[in-house]
């Protein structure tokens, strides 16, 4: 059995704990089982970059973050675009068939799933494992990298939190998270963060200043802002989508912090800093809860292998590692629910959300 693997899009800290526990499978249970690596992603499927791979390889990589195979990121959009005559889609099927794999194996997110969908469907034998620090993915309640992401987005905060206090300082602070707001929620709450800015619930500025007022008149000189990358505000939330790019781009690559913090002082006395955790949240090594998870997905991955059930997206529900088709997660997000129990249970806390 001749098995590829890869790993796709943005990294995070439990990709080779993934793999090593689908390898780790696959070499015990299959007899006279072959692993391609390909390198930097679907890149190395297009363009027949690739490394056979040998049970050493998966050895010693429980607890080392990024990828022993690279990774890049091919927008989903671009995949059946043909640039400089090349036919990317056309690449992968055959560098497929050329080195006779029985399967693929993505560990990607969103857009990944969509590519592996989209290979799904054009006849490949495919299955996804579901990787991002943003856990966005749609169809699972967790994607591996997020509970790491967290443990580093919350100490930052803890940091920023004394220096704050001892300053009487506001700080806004910029999590990971373009499209939703999971880190930034989750980070925020286990870091008693006074103010939580999500792409999924709108802010108004002056509702921001009014809770660190409030902070203020009862004693609390300093506030905790943790915002996502993508947080907008009510105004922002009415353009469309067009006029939203155009507004994120005259940015020049300057997080939204910068802009807030600039409005926030019309409002307030105190002195504002802003800080960016920035790609450390994707960095280093997977925490104990991302190994144990990452394992049991690489399990389940080799388990859809061994069975030939393919076309399908390892995923964790209600507690348990289980699988399903790709095309019902392909193109969805996971959004963080704006009137969901956590958030309520945050507002019920006394955590503004600007709104
Ligand atoms: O894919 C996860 C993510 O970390 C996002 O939260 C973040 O906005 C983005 O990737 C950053 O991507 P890049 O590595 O391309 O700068």
């Amino acid at each position: 059995m001749r098995v590829g693997i890869l790993t796709s899009g943005g990294d995070c800290q439990a990709l080779n704990v993934t793999m090593r526990g689908l390898a780790k499978t696959l070499y015990r249970n299959v007899n006279d089982i072959e692993i391609i690596g390909f390198l930097q992603g679907y890149k190395g499927l297009m363009y027949e970059d690739y490394k056979i791979m040998k049970p050493k390889d998966f050895s010693g990589i429980i607890n080392i973050g990024g990828t022993i195979l690279g990774t890049s990121r091919c927008p989903f959009k671009k995949m059946r675009v043909i640039e400089d005559d090349f036919d990317k889609v056309a690449a992968m099927k055959n560098t497929y068939a050329k080195l006779k794999l029985d399967c693929l194996v993505v560990l990607g997110g969103n857009g990944s799933i969509k590519s592996a969908n989209m290979l799904s469907q054009e006849g490949l034998n495919v299955i996804a494992l579901p990787k991002t620090i943003d856990n966005d993915t749609w169809g699972t309640d967790y994607t591996f990298g997020y509970q790491s992401a967290i443990d580093i987005a919350t100490t930052y905060l803890d940091q920023i939190h004394t220096t704050a206090a001892s300053h009487n300082r506001v700080f806004v602070i910029e999590v990971m998270g373009h499209k939703v707001g999971h880190i930034c929620l989750s980070a925020g709450i286990a870091s008693g963060a006074d103010v939580i800015l999500l792409p999924e619930i709108p802010y108004d500025i002056k509702e921001v200043a009014k809770a660190i007022k409030t902070r203020e008149k009862n004693g609390k000189k300093f506030s905790i802002i943790a915002c996502a990358e993508g947080a907008l505000s009510k105004e922002e939330a009415t353009l469309s989508k067009k006029e939203y790019k155009a507004k994120v781009k005259a940015r020049n690559g300057q997080s939204v912090v910068y802009e807030i913090a600039a409005e926030l002082e019309k409002y307030i006395d105190s002195e504002i800093r802003v800080s960016c955790i920035g790609h450390a949240q994707r960095g280093g090594q997977p925490c104990p809860y991302d190994r144990m998870i990452s394992t049991q997905f690489g399990v389940a991955g080799a388990r859809l292998v061994m069975g030939g059930d393919y076309g399908k997206l390892v995923i964790l529900k209600n507690n348990g590692v289980t699988a399903i088709p790709l095309v019902e997660s392909a193109g969805k997000l996971k959004y963080v629910d704006a009137v969901g129990a956590k958030v309520k249970d945050a507002k019920l806390l006394g955590i503004s959300f600007g709104d």
